[in-house]
């Protein structure tokens, strides 16, 4: 059976989660429920990442220990994507005991190695990123809360890969997604890499994960964070391990790139572990201009929505409007515009006129077609070509194209129903496999289709219209599955129209 295994990132659990998130998460959660529904064998990974000098601060603001607080906080994630039916196999805390010794199992691995040694580094640190910048990068001013620190620490030999690195990028053209990331890192490895200073002194930082080989120091988060891809799967103590390891997808937000593409890698190539197959970073959702976040005060909370309108509707929104790798701007108004559109207009609007006209003309229970005229061949035909379609855009993963093509089926069943008139030829022939039963039954299926296209990015609307057709979530997208005579209801109003907001 073939494999998937995808990953998120682990988010600070300082944060609270917000529509950037979610994305990230939903997206992984679409892809994973995809490659299920073709038969794959999948694991998703999702979880918290719980060190650094925010927690510990933070918890100190509190009173209360760094622990307490991070298991206060990582509630609000957990239950968040439950509520986003987010499908995740395993949530991954880094303050986890079986996290902690696989850190420290690489360090000690790497420091034996003699990839690890001690010296003393004087440079500018950004306490809000939690990491060493170079003067450049504090001049550009993406960084907040600079000092000069001189102190000794412990580094990886991350530069000894530099080469092999920008080697395997160039020869694996599916490592890093989209094509202008992959350039953007080949960029970066022009100038020489240094090494990575991956400790942080206790008396500066004591909320982290102790070096095996020096009390005195904790690891660096990010050090730390990274190592969750491959110490939730077992790496070093089973077998397990190499059923999901290499990483299929490390889904990633574009900010987190360099540390992705270029550390994770190196530090792999260190434990002699294979690298993951790609790494995919997406744009960002933009709020007027500027990246949401905490910091800038303006983000929307992914909840609010989802309360609002439907859970479903917000996967679907943000699975639709962002092209993936390119940034997208969010508005409450193009929420609305793309619901009412697609979701109220296209697919609300075909699922009640289906089953009502069949509750209403057939005592609710699926017609019997007869034979299909041109058409109908035609439109069976073209089902079976989208299906196509969509299958070839989910596994390049372009997700607003697939979704576009299934919305391209909805459309066409709306077309064939104004052009069959069923409401109007019921009139004069309510015969089974007439002309309006042969219509209601290949709306009933392409329905089916249509829904069960739908499944990873709205399991619940599309499991109750499923449900409503008297079938189960089955995968099966062939034509003629539905045997006449058996029950339709009509599932309510799944999407009403959003009106005067
Ligand atoms: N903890 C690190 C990741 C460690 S992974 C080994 C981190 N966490 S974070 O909480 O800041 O989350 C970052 C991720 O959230 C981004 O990479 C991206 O996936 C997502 N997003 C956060 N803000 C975003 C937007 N405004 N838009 C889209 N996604 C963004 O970095």
């Amino acid at each position: 059976m073939k494999k998937m295994y995808i990953t998120t990132p682990i988010y600070y659990v300082n944060d609270e989660p917000h529509i950037g998130h979610a994305y990230t998460t939903i997206l992984a959660d679409v892809i994973n429920r995809y490659y299920k529904s073709i038969g794959y064998k999948t694991f998703f990974l999702t979880g918290t990442d719980e060190h650094g000098l925010k927690v510990q601060q933070a918890a100190v603001k509190n009173n209360v220990t760094p622990q307490q607080h991070v298991d206060k906080h990582v509630i609000a994630f957990k239950n968040i994507w439950k509520k986003l039916n987010i499908d995740h196999d395993f949530f991954i805390r880094t303050t986890d005991a079986n996290h902690q010794n696989k850190v420290k199992f690489a360090l000690q691995t790497l420091f034996d190695k003699g990839e690890i040694y001690l010296d003393e580094y004087e440079g500018l640190y950004s306490i809000s990123e939690e990491r060493f910048i170079t003067q450049k990068e504090a001049d550009e001013g993406d960084f907040r809360e600079i000092k000069k620190i001189k102190e000794k620490n412990y580094f990886f030999k991350m530069s000894k890969y530099q080469d092999k690195l920008i080697q395997h990028i160039k020869e694996n053209p599916n490592f890093i997604k989209p094509e202008s990331r992959k350039n953007e890192i080949l960029g970066f490895l022009d100038k020489p890499l240094n090494d990575l200073c991956i400790s942080r002194p206790k008396d500066r930082l004591e909320w982290g994960i102790e070096i095996p080989f020096d009390t005195n120091y904790v690891t660096y988060v990010w050090f730390d964070a990274l190592l969750n891809y491959i110490s939730s799967i077992g790496w070093s103590e089973n077998k397990n391990f190499e059923s999901w390891w290499p990483a299929d997808y490390h889904l990633i937000g574009k900010d987190i790139l360099t540390t992705h593409a270029v550390y994770w890698p190196t530090m792999l190539m260190a434990l002699n572990v294979p690298l993951p197959k790609t790494i995919l970073a997406h744009g960002w959702w933009i709020m007027e201009d500027q990246k949401m976040s905490k910091s800038l005060g303006n983000v929307i909370k992914p909840l609010d929505l989802a309360e609002e309108f439907s859970v479903d509707s917000l996967r679907y929104f943000l699975m639709r409007n962002m092209v993936l790798g390119q940034d997208s701007s969010f508005s409450r108004a193009s929420f609305i515009k793309r619901y009412n559109s697609d979701l109220a207009n296209d697919y609300g609007n075909v699922i009640n006129r289906i089953t009502i006209l069949i509750k209403k003309n057939f005592d609710g229970l699926c017609p019997e077609p007869g034979k299909y005229d041109k058409t109908e061949l035609e439109l069976i035909k073209l089902c079976d070509d989208i299906v196509n379609k969509v299958e070839k855009n989910m596994v390049k993963l372009k997700i607003h194209d697939a979704l576009e093509a299934i919305f391209s089926l909805i459309r066409e069943i709306n077309k064939y129903l104004e052009l069959k008139q069923p409401w109007k030829t019921i009139k004069v022939d309510k015969s089974q496999k007439g002309d309006a039963a042969t219509c209601l039954y290949v709306s009933v299926e392409l329905l089916r289709i249509s829904s069960e296209l739908l499944f990873p990015f709205m399991p619940e609307k599309t499991r109750i219209t499923i449900n409503a057709l008297s079938q189960e979530i089955s995968h099966n997208l062939e034509f003629g599955i539905i045997k006449p005579y058996c029950s339709i209801e009509h599932p309510g109003a799944l999407f009403p129209r959003i009106e005067n907001d």
